[in-house]
């Protein structure tokens, strides 16, 4: 099963993917992940992209569309793919489209996460990650078991990232409304559009994602 998650900054995304990856070996595309993979790494284009990425602001089409073009021709998913921050706006909806049909494969569902603008800024000003695994938390909606040691692979540091201030998140929800919000639009007049409530915990919206992919399994 090929899916997008659709949702504005904070909405849960990323922490449902996890879920997905774990639960129905599903391989998650996330091109936020990609780019900071990319910064990290000091290529070329991740040095491009980090300014832009830390003002909130979108990068460009054409550098998103070659990185999901990479991964959907050379990577393996035998539970199919997780679209994740991709695609965010209605040129990189088109192309995903034609870059589907182009590896012989459908999008099956997009599930819309709708959480509101204050619960947003919430979770994004008190995110972190385990920089061993990857593994989110939250400074008070999700914590470790032990302070200071990460659940899943017993790691001690953490990081938390460049953009995640008000001031970029300001900008990030901007570009949410004005470029990908129109794609709600667009899926649903493919007929492809379901639309959950992210405003529940972490389990209710697992378990509100399982029952969206439920009707299309
Ligand atoms: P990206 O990495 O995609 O960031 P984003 O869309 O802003 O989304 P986030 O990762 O911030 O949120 P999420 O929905 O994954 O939430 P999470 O699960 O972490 O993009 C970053 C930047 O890269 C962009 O600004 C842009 O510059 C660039 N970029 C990326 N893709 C692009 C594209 N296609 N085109 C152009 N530019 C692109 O959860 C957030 C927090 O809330 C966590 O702490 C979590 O523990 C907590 N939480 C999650 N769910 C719940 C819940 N149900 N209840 C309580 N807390 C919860
Ligand atoms: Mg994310």
């Amino acid at each position: 099963m090929n899916i997008i998650l659709l949702g504005p900054p904070g909405a849960g995304k990323g922490t449902q993917a996890r879920f997905l990856v774990e639960e129905r070996d599903m391989m998650q595309l996330s091109t936020g992940d990609m780019l900071r993979a990319a910064r990290t790494s000091g290529t070329e284009m991740g040095k491009k992209v980090a300014a832009v990425m830390d003002a909130g602001k979108l990068v460009t089409d054409e550098i998103v569309i070659g990185l999901i073009e990479e991964q959907l021709t050379t990577a393996k998913a035998p539970g199919g793919f997780i679209f994740d921050g991709f695609p965010r706006t209605l040129a990189q909806a088109d192309a995903l489209t034609a870059l589907m049909q182009k590896v012989g494969k459908k999008l099956d569902t997009v599930v819309e996460m709708r959480v509101d603008d204050a619960a947003l800024v919430e979770r994004i000003t008190g995110r972190y990650t385990c920089g061993t695994c990857g593994e989110g938390y939250h400074d008070t909606l999700k914590v470790p078991a032990k302070e200071g040691v990460c659940d899943n692979c017993g790691g001690t540091e953490f990081k938390r990232r460049a953009d995640d201030n008000e001031e970029s998140l300001k900008t990030r929800l901007m570009a949410y409304y004005k470029e990908t919000s129109p794609l709600i639009g667009y899926y649903y007049a493919k007929g492809q559009l379901q639309s959950i409530d992210g405003l529940g915990d972490i389990d209710e919206v697992k378990a509100a994602i399982a029952g969206a992919l439920d009707t299309v399994s």
